[in-house]
C-alpha cells in the first residue's frame, strides 16, 4: 500500500485541528541516523497528529515529541491505557495476552509480581558469566577473520542465545528460534510476522499442554508453576508472557549493540578510552541508551483529556518516540552529544511508569558485556569501506549493514 493509499483511508477526526496535522511515518525515509532524523520533530509541536498507520490494526495516532508530555502520558495509566489487543493478536488465539505490555493497573501488577524476579541484581549476577561465554563463543566465529558483519553474525544472535539459556530451551533449537523472530520482527507483511508469532506460541503452546517439556530449574517451569495472585497463568497469558520476554529482549538489544557499536567504529578516540577504562563502560551504555533509545510505544486515550495543550479524546492512540523525547534540549542539554557525565540521566530508552522496562538491567549488561568482550578479544574496529548501513524505522529502530573490520593479530612464527 503506498503512503498516498494509507492517507486516504484515515479520515483526520473533528477534534484534531489542521495545523496540527503533519503526516509522520516511523517505517520510512529515516536514512541510516534514525534518531537524529526523528529529533528533528523538536522543531515543531509537543503534540501533533499523523494519520500515518502507526499501529496494525488502526490508522492514525497522536506523535508525543516531547519528553515532558512523554512522561504524562506514561505516568496516567488511567488516562492512556496499554491495553492495545488488537485484531492483529486475537488472531494467535482468543485468550493470548501479552501480560504486563497490555495491561492497565491493578492486573498489571499480577504479571511485574511474576516477572520482576526474574531480572533480580542476584539473577542477573548469575547470568553475566554465561552471557560472557557465550559472547566468547560469538566472537571465536569472526576474531581471527579481521571482520564481522555485525548484525546477522553477532548483534541477531547474541540475545537469542541468552534467552534460549535463560528460559532453559536446548541450544539446538536456537536456529529455529532466530528464523521465528527474524519472521516476526522482520517480516515484510503482516502475515509474514503473524507466521512468526504463530510459530514462536505454538512452540510455548506446546509446552503448556506438556508441562515436562520444561526442565525443573527453567523459567519456564517457573512460570507453569507460579500462583500470581493466587491462580495460575491461563494457556493464553502463558504464551503472551513468555513470547514478551522472548520478543521483548530481542530487537531492542539488537538495535543498542548496532548503533553503539557503529558509534564506537566511528570514534577511535572514543574506543581507546573506553579500552583503557572498562570501569566507564555503564556511564557511556547509559548515555548510549539515551542517545540511540531506539522504541515507540503506543498508547489509548481512555477519557477525554488535554495534552501538551491540544485536547485528546477518549478513543485516539497515542505515539510517544522515546526517541525523540530522549533528545528534548528542555530536558537534556546539548541533546545530540555523547556527555557520560550527564547526571541525573533521566532518558526514556527503558520508558517510565508502571511499565518501565523490566529487563533493563539485563539490557545493560548484555550490551557493557558485549562490548568487555570484545574490547578483551578484538583490536581497535573500523568500519569497513564496503559497510553500506541501512536503518529500519517501525516501532523499534534497527541498523543493517555495520560491517566491522580491524588489523589481524600477527601470530609468532
Ligand atoms: C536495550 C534494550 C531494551 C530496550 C531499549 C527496552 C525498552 C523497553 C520499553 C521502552 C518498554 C516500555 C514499553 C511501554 O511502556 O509500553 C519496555 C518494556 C518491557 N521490556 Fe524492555 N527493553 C529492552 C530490553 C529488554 C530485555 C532484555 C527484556 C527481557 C528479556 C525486556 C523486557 C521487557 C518487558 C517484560 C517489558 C514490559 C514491562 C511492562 O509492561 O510492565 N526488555 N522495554
Amino acid at each position: 500500500m503506498t503512503e498516498a493509499q494509507t492517507l486516504a483511508d484515515q479520515a483526520v477526526p473533528a477534534h484534531v485541528p489542521a495545523h496540527l496535522v503533519k503526516p509522520y511515518d516511523f517505517r520510512s525515509g529515516l536514512g541510516d541516523r534514525p534518531q537524529e532524523a526523528i529529533a528533528g520533530l523538536l522543531d515543531g509541536p509537543a503534540v501533533f497528529w499523523s494519520p500515518v498507520r502507526h499501529v496494525l490494526d488502526k490508522g492514525g495516532a497522536w506523535v508525543v515529541t516531547r519528553s515532558r508530555e512523554a512522561r504524562e502520558v506514561l505516568a496516567n495509566p488511567e488516562v492512556y491505557s496499554s491495553e492495545i489487543q488488537g485484531a492483529f493478536l486475537k488472531a494467535i488465539s482468543d485468550d493470548f495476552h501479552l501480560g504486563p505490555l497490555a495491561s492497565d493497573p491493578p492486573a498489571h501488577a499480577r504479571y511485574r509480581t511474576l516477572i520482576n524476579p526474574l531480572f533480580t541484581p542476584k539473577k542477573m549476577f548469575e547470568l553475566a558469566p554465561k552471557i560472557e561465554a557465550w559472547c566468547d563463543e560469538l566472537i571465536d566465529g569472526f576474531a581471527d577473520r579481521g571482520r564481522c558483519d555485525l548484525v546477522p553474525e553477532f548483534a541477531d544472535l547474541f540475545p537469542t542465545g541468552i534467552f534460549v539459556d535463560l528460559m532453559g530451551f536446548p541450544r539446538e533449537r536456537l536456529a529455529e528460534f532466530l528464523k521465528w523472530n527474524q519472521d516476526f520482527i522482520h517480516g515484510e507483511t503482516p502475515d509474514q510476522r503473524l507466521a512468526g508469532i504463530k510459530a514462536i506460541t505454538d512452540f510455548f503452546a506446546e509446552i503448556y499442554e506438556n508441562p515436562k517439556l520444561a526442565p525443573s530449574n527453567s523459567v519456564v517451569h517457573y512460570l507453569l508453576t507460579s500462583e500470581p495472585d493466587g491462580r495460575p497463568l491461563s494457556r493464553g497469558e502463558f504464551m503472551g508472557v513468555v513470547f514478551l520476554l522472548f520478543s521483548a529482549g530481542l530487537d531492542t538489544v539488537v538495535s543498542s549493540l548496532g548503533f553503539t557499536f557503529r558509534l564506537l567504529a566511528e570514534n577511535q578516540e572514543l574506543q581507546a578510552h573506553l579500552r583503557a577504562n572498562p570501569a566507564e563502560l555503564p556511564r557511556h551504555v547509559e548515555e548510549m541508551m539515551r542517545l540511540f533509545s531506539p522504541v515507540t510505544v503506543q498508547r489509548t486515550a481512555v477519557v477525554d483529556t488535554e495534552l501538551g495543550g491540544v485536547t485528546i479524546k477518549a478513543g485516539d492512540r497515542l505515539a510517544v518516540s522515546l526517541a525523540c523525547a530522549s533528545r528534548d534540549p528542555e530536558a537534556f542539554p546539548d541533546p545530540d552529544q555523547l556527555d557520560a557525565s550527564r547526571n541525573p540521566n533521566p532518558h526514556l530508552a527503558f520508558g517510565f511508569g508502571i511499565h518501565r522496562c523490566a529487563g533493563a538491567q539485563l539490557a545493560r549488561r548484555d550490551i557493557a558485556i558485549a562490548l568487555e568482550r570484545w574490547f578483551q578479544r578484538i583490536p581497535p574496529f573500523r568500519l569497513a569501506p564496503d559497510s553500506r548501513i541501512t536503518a529500519a524505522g517501525g516501532s523499534v529502530l534497527c541498523l543493517d549493514g555495520v560491517v566491522l573490520e580491524w588489523d589481524r593479530m600477527q601470530v609468532p612464527q
